[in-house]
């Protein structure tokens, strides 16, 4: 008999996941909760929200599951690991106590500064006008404030200085527009450099590195407009040498694995850094404790290996006993989302042309379901369109040719996505 794996989660990047566990001979069945229209192709959707722990427990239970798989945030600082570990499931995924790496920003800049991982200057607070002080004591110069907890990825504000920080401050705290995950924010200096996402499978003692990926944030080509969820990506970022590698391994995913140890809340499950490169080296941005989105769609095609192995290793706390290999071969994914994303957008667009998209090219859903009339849209991201080949820029042209094969009413899409990148 085969495993049955739970995953939590609706995008795109757990249509990935499903999509490539969907490839293990050791993989029985896998449940998505909630799911969408991509994942309900090959796996059973669960009707339990990402945050219902109690439903999720109970759904684990009846379903008899064997492995749960984190890949989104919400679950883990809820406890949803702490719970299904002690009713006896196996889980690749941290508990409550680790995911504080992610949920909270303060609790993670004063661990990296405890463990010498280096981050931008600054300070975290809870009291308004204590950070208000805070602020107006340091240079007018661009600065970021950012809610402390959980926040969809909005909750970072740019500030060019002391005004736009005094006024993301009020955004955060007085009005507060992220809710309680704003109870507490971090104001930092900016930092100037380029970007790339690191993600590592972990084991509590053991980090094996997945190759780095970029992606994009703002809803328009050229880094302008609105942050999003993300628009695209492309992996590897060939500017993250060997000996890059080699440094973000020892110097960031090492010391965490090292530090959380030692704190007692060994890290098991996904760690993704989310890293700047500047002329004086490698600073961490934030931690995410999971996967990235859309990271994720364009890793998956790229491992060669058994993901399921791999996690199922990782959750025994023997990740090193199994093999990682990942394909040469660039890929590009290009997420088509709904007019108006991330503003207003409406929903309920049959989806067409998914029959005419390449057999080597992958597209996985997200805002999608299945109704009377067929696959419809129901979110602001809709697809990501992924292609592989031999350079980023054949991958990339590929995944624009098909991705132009796929409609719906108000569709758009980046048309700058791994635009310009070497390899
Ligand atoms: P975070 O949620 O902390 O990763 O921030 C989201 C995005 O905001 C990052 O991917 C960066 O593009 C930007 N950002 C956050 N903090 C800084 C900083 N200190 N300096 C420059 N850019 C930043
Ligand atoms: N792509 C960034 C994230 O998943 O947070």
């Amino acid at each position: 008999m085969g495993a049955r794996v739970l995953l939590v989660g609706a995008g795109a990047r757990e249509h990935a996941i499903a999509w490539k566990l969907r490839q293990s001979p050791r993989v029985d069945e896998i449940f998505v909760a909630p799911g969408n229209g991509g994942t309900a192709g090959l796996a059973t959707n669960v009707p339990v929200q990402p945050k219902d722990i109690e439903g999720l427990v109970k759904a684990a239970e009846e379903l008899r599951i064997d492995l749960y798989l984190a890949t989104m945030d919400d679950p883990q600082p809820l406890g949803l690991v702490d719970r299904l570990t002690a009713a006896g499931i196996l889980c690749y995924g941290p508990t409550a106590a680790a995911a504080r790496i992610e949920s909270s920003k303060a609790w993670a800049k004063a661990f990296m500064a405890k463990h010498g991982i280096r981050t931008a200057a600054g300070r975290s607070f809870t009291d308004y006008r204590d950070a208000c002080r805070y602020v107006e004591s340091l240079p007018d110069r661009p600065m970021w404030v950012k809610a402390s907890g959980l926040a969809a990825g909005k909750g970072a504000i740019g500030c060019t200085g002391h005004a736009e920080a005094l006024n993301a401050l009020d955004i955060a705290m007085v009005r507060r527009d992220f809710g309680s995950a704003g109870d507490e924010v971090v104001v930092e200096e900016e930092l100037r450099g380029w970007e790339t996402s690191a993600h590592a499978f972990c084991d509590g003692k053991t980090a094996v590195m997945m190759p780095f990926a970029s992606d994009y944030k703002r809803a328009g080509d050229g880094d302008i407009g609105l942050n999003t969820g993300g628009m695209g990506a492309y992996s590897p970022t060939s500017a993250v040498t060997g000996e890059l590698a080699a440094t973000i391994k020892a110097e960031v995913v090492d010391r965490v694995l090292a530090g959380m140890a030692a704190e007692g809340h060994p890290f098991a499950g996904t760690l993704f850094p989310g890293l700047m490169v500047t002329a004086n080296g490698v600073y961490t941005l934030e931690f995410n404790a999971r996967f990235g989105d859309p990271e994720t769609q364009v890793l998956m095609p790229r491992l060669e290996s058994d993901l399921f192995e791999i996690c199922d290793a990782a959750a025994r706390g023997k990740l090193d006993t199994v093999e990682v290999r990942w394909s040469p071969r660039p890929a590009v994914g290009v997420v088509i989302a709904s007019g108006g994303y991330p503003a207003t957008y409406k929903l309920g667009y049959i989806i067409e042309g998914l029959d005419a998209v390449d057999p080597d090219v992958q597209v996985f859903q997200a805002g999608t379901k299945y109704d009377p009339r067929g696959l419809v849209t129901m979110g602001g991201r809709v697809l990501t369109v992924v292609a592989q080949g031999a350079t980023v820029a054949e991958a990339r042209a590929k995944a624009y040719d098909n991705a132009r094969r796929v409609r719906f009413v108000d569709s758009f899409y980046r048309k700058d996505i791994a635009s310009g990148v070497e390899s």
